[in-house]
């Protein structure tokens, strides 16, 4: 139990200055832990937000049936509020001229008529467009349809134009108005942040890395940092987000408190299938001819819906979960009792300023510390416990079935293998797969138990993107689902893990070059191995 004082415990810098000493060691290890690991001596809130946008730009057209046509932001915003969702029409198909008559409906299955008996007068059909005559018209010179009573000439929407009309969409931009508040702070800051002047504002541009602040956003940027083509997506319509993430830590200078933006495409561009892709809405223009008949042109309009989704909790230093995580965690480490730790948390005010002094020294002296411990082994359902407690689970727990699954998975989530010990199905009759449930999800794919469990193990660990991250994060994965099925395994023998569980665990942290070692037997290694 006493794991952490049993071996030499030194805390270094890089100017390489150790303090050989158990109490200190110890003490900044459970820093570590509760400061940077959890930062668990923060309370938290989430942020409350308002948002309202502008567009602006001109496009022109000339198409049939319209003729030429400027379109400015009145004509192609929609709605004109300046909601947080605004819509920028890019393809059209227009049915000009649209009366109130009665004319041929649509050619299909049940419209398409020999004689006036074959038609109902009276009868509408919801997927038609309008109320039937009764009559049998000449639809083409070919095909007679039911006559219909409507908004005539029908629209025939079959021929969308293969490249957006309004193409310069492309080059619209996009004015953001952010405001957000943390109310449990009293924190208030705007996207527009406190030095930008409004010649600065008149003319910048949103560029991640020469104008990261500016709230000016031209279309087909957001568009191409979601890894998109705008005039691809502009042709059948689709959804992008745009992401305002205000997650600051409010310890430090209320200036370091700024957005970061980023933008994703919402809605799935490749459907399983290729039906009813994409983004499109109608509307109509109406007006009176000089004779006073109401008369209207049809849009089908389809386009860009932006959504600007804002997010984020912000954390403040506060003396009552400093306590609380202290307590916890001495406990945890297996330091003092549960019972000690409550009185002992009482005392833990000195503590507190250790924490803060710690922060500041990591982020500005750039010191780095050296914890000397043995591996960690046991105390995990302790730990998942603590942790559990504010865990945010944001893996996806759905999971389909693959398509080409071998006979033997019964659950329909294997992958095929020529090695025999990739080849276990861990259930006896087809049913729902373990990758499924929510355990999986809390105690083998939860972030911030990964997190925590590797930093144990090895508190130089670089929580970093890259190769050799994400395949000890995967290792990791292997380990906690092992401890998770199987406990401790013996001496020198791994267990045989699902098919289904390898493979969910592959592709949420995937090697690159696509080799897997898999999880291998290591007894002996020293603490401070790498
Ligand atoms: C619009 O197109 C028509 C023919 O397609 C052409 O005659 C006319 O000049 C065009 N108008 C403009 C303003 O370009
Ligand atoms: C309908 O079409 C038929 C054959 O094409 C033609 O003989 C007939 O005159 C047409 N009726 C009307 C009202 O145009
Ligand atoms: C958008 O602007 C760029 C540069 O200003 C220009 O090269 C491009 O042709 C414009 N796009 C359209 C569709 O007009
Ligand atoms: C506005 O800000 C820009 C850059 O932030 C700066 O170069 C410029 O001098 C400022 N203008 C005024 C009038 O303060
Ligand atoms: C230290 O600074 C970095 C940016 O340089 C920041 O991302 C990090 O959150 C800071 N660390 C703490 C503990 O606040």
């Amino acid at each position: 139990k006493m794991a952490c004082l049993s071996c030499l415990l030194e805390y270094g810098t890089v100017k390489i200055i150790v303090i050989r000493n158990k109490a200190v060691g110890s003490v900044f290890r459970l820093i570590h832990y509760v400061c940077v690991v959890r930062k668990s001596y923060q309370v938290k809130d989430s942020v409350i937000s308002t948002v309202t946008t502008k567009v602006k730009g001109t496009g022109f057209t000339n198409i049939s049936g319209l003729g030429a046509h400027v379109w400015d932001v009145a004509d192609y915003n929609i709605p004109p509020e300046g909601e947080s969702s605004f819509f920028v029409l890019t393809n059209m198909i227009i049915t000009p001229n649209q009366m109130q008559s009665s004319c041929p409906e649509l050619p299909d299955q049940s419209t398409i008529c020999m004689s006036d008996s074959d038609c109902t007068e009276g009868s509408s059909d919801v997927r038609g467009n309008g109320i039937q005559t009764g009559l049998c018209v000449n639809y083409s010179e070919t095909v007679k349809t039911c006559e219909v009573l409507s908004w005539c000439p029908l629209e025939i929407d079959t021929d969308l134009p293969e490249n957006p009309l309004l193409a310069a969409a492309e080059n619209f931009t996009v004015l953001i108005k952010n405001t957000v508040t943390y109310p449990k702070f009293n924190f208030h800051k705007r996207n527009i942040l406190p030095d930008v002047n409004s010649s600065y504002l008149k003319q910048c541009e949103f560029n991640r890395i020469t104008d990261p602040h500016c709230p000016i956003f031209r279309l087909k940027d957001m568009v191409a940092e979601a890894e998109e083509d705008f005039q691809t997506m502009a042709t059948r319509g689709g959804v992008l987000g745009i992401l305002i993430d205000w997650s600051c830590d409010l310890d430090f200078p209320e200036h370091y408190c700024g957005p970061k933006y980023s933008f994703c495409r919402m809605d799935n561009k490749n459907p399983e299938n290729n039906v009813a892709p994409g983004y499109n809405f109608r509307f109509a223009k109406y007006y009176k001819t000089t004779d006073d008949v109401e008369t209207r042109t049809l849009i089908k309009s389809y386009g860009i819906r932006f959504d600007v989704i804002v997010f984020g909790t912000a954390g403040k230093f506060n003396i009552v979960p400093t306590i609380v995580n202290v307590g916890a965690a001495l406990t945890i480490l297996g330091l003092v009792s549960p019972v000690k730790s409550a009185v002992l948390g009482l005392g833990l005010t000195l503590f507190s300023s250790l924490c803060l002094l710690l922060l500041l020294l990591i982020n500005y002296t750039n010191i780095q510390y050296v914890f000397c411990c043995q591996e960690y082994t046991g105390h995990l359902p302790d730990m998942v416990d603590l942790l559990q407690k504010d865990c945010i689970i944001d893996q996806q727990l759905q999971v389909l079935p693959r398509r080409s699954h071998p006979d033997w998975c019964l659950c329909g989530c294997c992958l095929p293998s020529n090695q025999p010990q990739e080849q276990l199905c861990c259930r006896r009759s087809i049913g729902r797969c373990i990758t499924t449930s929510s355990q999986f999800g809390q105690l083998v794919l939860s972030r911030p138990v990964l997190e925590a469990v590797l930093l144990y193990r090895e508190p130089l660990f670089e929580l970093t993107e890259g190769e050799e991250q994400t395949a000890a994060f995967r290792h990791c994965v292997y380990r906690q689902y092992i401890s998770w099925r199987f406990g401790v395994p013996p001496k020198e023998s791994l267990p045989v893990m699902p098919s289904c569980s390898v493979w969910r665990i592959r592709e949420l942290f995937p090697s690159k070059v696509g080799d897997y070692t898999g999880l291998r037997i290591s007894r002996t290694r020293s603490p401070m191995s790498s």
